[in-house]
């Protein structure tokens, strides 16, 4: 088995590094969706077995190999834990366009984390990847996702009624885009 996800550049921030996630960073990937709070609004019910990690690392080095997708694991500078996940996936280069997904251990929450992760993946995004146009899907009652996204110039586009259903619960979609001229200083 592959011992990292698809290889992404090192990106520094202030307090942050987003890095290539490893086989080693397993058992953080574990806790982070094994946690119900980091779970509440996911797309999929918290884990209960550490296999899930195991099948969700097979499936995104499965997946790194037919699609273009840039999984950043996020830590801190000093410090290699683990701490959270922001990914670009669903990469459209013709469209210039592509999806962000972000996910950070609750202990970490309120920090401004997010945020500067986020903007560095976007900025990479718009620059590097000459993207145009980043989408996001965030569950209508995940305050803190919508207010992030907000903050960094995201708009929101579209309500999209009863597209998901996660662990028997039914739920929208509320669809934001950021244009590249539009991401916040
Ligand atoms: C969404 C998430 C990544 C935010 O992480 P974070 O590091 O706490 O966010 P930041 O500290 O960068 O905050 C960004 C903005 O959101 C606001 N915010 C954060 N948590 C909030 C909450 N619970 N309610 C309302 N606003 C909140 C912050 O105040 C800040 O806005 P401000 O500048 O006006 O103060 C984090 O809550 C998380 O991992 N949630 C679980 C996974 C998830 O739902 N991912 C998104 C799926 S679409």
């Amino acid at each position: 088995m592959a011992d990292t996800l698809s290889a992404v550049p090192l990106l520094e921030t202030p307090r942050l590094r987003l890095r290539t996630v490893r086989r080693d960073d397993l058992a953080a990937i574990y806790a982070l969706h094994a946690d119900p709070r980091a779970m509440r609004y996911w797309s999929c019910a918290p884990w209960t077995q550490a296999q899930q990690a195991e099948d969700w690392f097979a499936q995104r080095a499965r997946q790194g190999e037919t699609e273009e997708i840039w999984p950043w694991g996020i830590s801190r500078i000093g410090a290699d834990t683990l701490i959270g996940l922001v990914t670009v996936f669903a990469v459209n280069r013709s469209q210039h366009r592509a999806e962000i997904g972000y996910l950070l251990d609750p202990a970490h929450w309120g920090k401004g984390y997010a945020r500067e992760a986020l903007r560095a993946a976007l900025a990479y995004g718009f620059e590097a990847l000459q993207l145009l146009r980043v989408e996001a899907d965030i569950d209508p009652r995940n305050e803190a996702s919508c207010r992030l996204v907000e903050k960094l110039g995201f708009r929101r586009e579209g309500y999209l009624r009863e597209r998901w259903r996660v662990n028997g619960e039914i739920t929208d979609t509320a669809l934001y885009g950021l244009l590249r001229r539009e991401l916040t200083a």
